[in-house]
């Protein structure tokens, strides 16, 4: 996109690795009054305020956010399109919660209108939050997914979606069969994959609601596309993981059905992971899986506790997700808050720190688009979310005792929502601005 060039003034937070393993040190890069310069939508500079602003040329829009934090935008690796409305549905444990509530739902996602209006509300909502890239299920409808890419297209976002394949164990109205679902997948990949910054994920719902022959085609289609991004479901909930075991009675467990097909490889992302044995932790590390944890649907749907130690004692990657409509946040900063809460269960601690990086380069890098998107970086693409720490009254009343940034950014994390979201950028442009009281209507 020709935007020509900008730059944007703030408090720049960014990683350049993982706090967890380089150490605070060299991984966070702060720099109190910076700027990013932003060229046709890619930075082209990060630096110092003052020596920037003297080099500039004349003319140059600048965008002045001080105080406020500008990160890189938040990335959500795992959601659903059309759970919208489907958040907030009362009582039911994972297996009953899908047949009662999400399947009904998605029934209607055949229709393009349907889809296209839940596109709207769904990339205005993250954009409002200062998500900027996601990965999305939609249903099997392949209308479901053109809706969608159409609009993230509009907003120049940088997307993955896919078109679910299901073809056993749903209403009749939401299956495909192995040969439909590899086509319509392929259909899907010509017309989307790689146009602008979209990309399309292959999508088999998970292991129960595929045939084994629907698994073989999937198999066949993610050869043939080795460089594409694969979502599904993996160990999330006991009946579900017994009945895996009782459907593939050949299986070693969960983890081992996905790998006979195939499906477990770099770019793979694998939602909540809970249950997993040494052995299933063991071959998604190895074969550079990722996994998504997804905490407050995992609390909500009384998953179980996501065990971030024992996934990076072996290598695992892991990402942090929404999981709307299981998920009941859109916002990234309340998904860590509930993120923390999970792994302080468990007696594990997630330092602000790597918190924010697994909501930005994290976040990338599980889902293999680190080279493009997750810092302020020369070479990757402008998109942004800029933070005020002080948005509401708890926020600042904590914040007149603060006196680490690791402290501000904690409490940012803990009472953070989207009233905390100042700006959005996606490319270079700004696609949400609190003060027009909501997403700007776009050109
Ligand atoms: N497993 C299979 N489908 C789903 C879904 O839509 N939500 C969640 N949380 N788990 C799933
Ligand atoms: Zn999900």
């Amino acid at each position: 996109a020709r935007t020509g060039t900008i730059a944007i003034r703030g408090r720049l937070l960014s990683f350049d690795a993982d706090p967890a393993v380089a150490g605070e040190a060299e991984a966070v890069r702060f720099i109190e009054d910076g700027i990013v310069v932003v060229r046709d939508g890619v930075i082209v500079e990060v630096g110092e305020g003052p020596a920037i602003v003297r080099r500039l040329d004349p003319g140059t829009p600048l965008v002045d956010h001080r105080p406020h934090l500008v990160l890189p935008g938040f990335i959500d690796p795992h959601l659903h399109l059309p759970q919208t409305q489907v958040i907030a549905s009362y009582g039911a444990e994972l297996m009953e919660w899908l047949a009662k509530y999400t399947f009904p739902e998605e029934l209607r996602y055949g229709d393009s209108a349907v889809a296209g209006e839940a596109s709207r509300f769904l990339l205005d909502t993250l954009a409002a939050n200062g998500t900027t890239t996601a990965a999305v299920y939609c249903t099997t409808h392949p209308v479901s997914a053109e809706a969608f890419f159409a609009e993230a297209e509009r907003r120049g976002l940088r997307m993955i979606a896919g078109k679910v394949m299901m073809d056993r164990n749903a209403p009749e109205g939401l299956l495909d069969t192995a040969e439909l679902g590899y086509e319509q997948s392929k259909e899907l990949i010509a017309a989307w994959h790689g146009r602008g910054r979209l990309e399309v994920a292959i999508t088999p719902r998970f292991a129960p609601t595929s045939s084994e022959a629907q698994l073989e085609a999937t198999a066949a289609l993610a050869a043939e596309h080795p460089d594409l991004p694969i979502q599904t479901h993996l160990s999330e909930n006991a009946a579900e993981i017994a009945y895996v075991a009782e459907a593939f009675p050949w299986s070693k467990d969960y983890t081992d059905v996905y790998e006979r097909y195939g499906l477990v490889r770099p770019r793979a992302l694998f939602g909540h992971c809970i249950h997993l044995s040494e052995r299933e932790r063991q071959v998604l590390a190895e074969k550079g899986a990722s996994a998504v944890f997804c905490p407050t649907s995992n609390l909500f749907l009384g998953s179980g506790l996501y065990d971030l130690a024992a996934s990076r004692a072996l290598g695992l990657k892991t990402g942090i997700a929404t999981d709307i409509g299981g998920g009941t946040s859109y916002s990234m900063l309340t998904t860590a808050a509930e993120g923390y809460k999970v792994l302080a269960l468990q007696g594990q601690k997630w330092p602000a720190f790597e918190a924010f990086h697994m909501l930005t380069a994290g976040n990338a890098e599980a889902m293999g688009i680190n080279g493009k998107v997750g810092r302020l970086a020369p070479g990757l693409e402008a998109d942004f979310v800029v933070l005020d720490s002080r948005a509401t009254a708890p926020l600042r009343r904590r914040m007149e005792r603060v006196e680490t940034r690791a402290e501000e950014l904690f409490a940012l994390m803990i009472l953070g929502d989207e009233r905390t979201t100042v700006a959005t950028y996606a490319a270079g442009r700004r696609i949400y601005d609190r003060y027009q009281g909501g997403p700007r209507q776009l050109a």
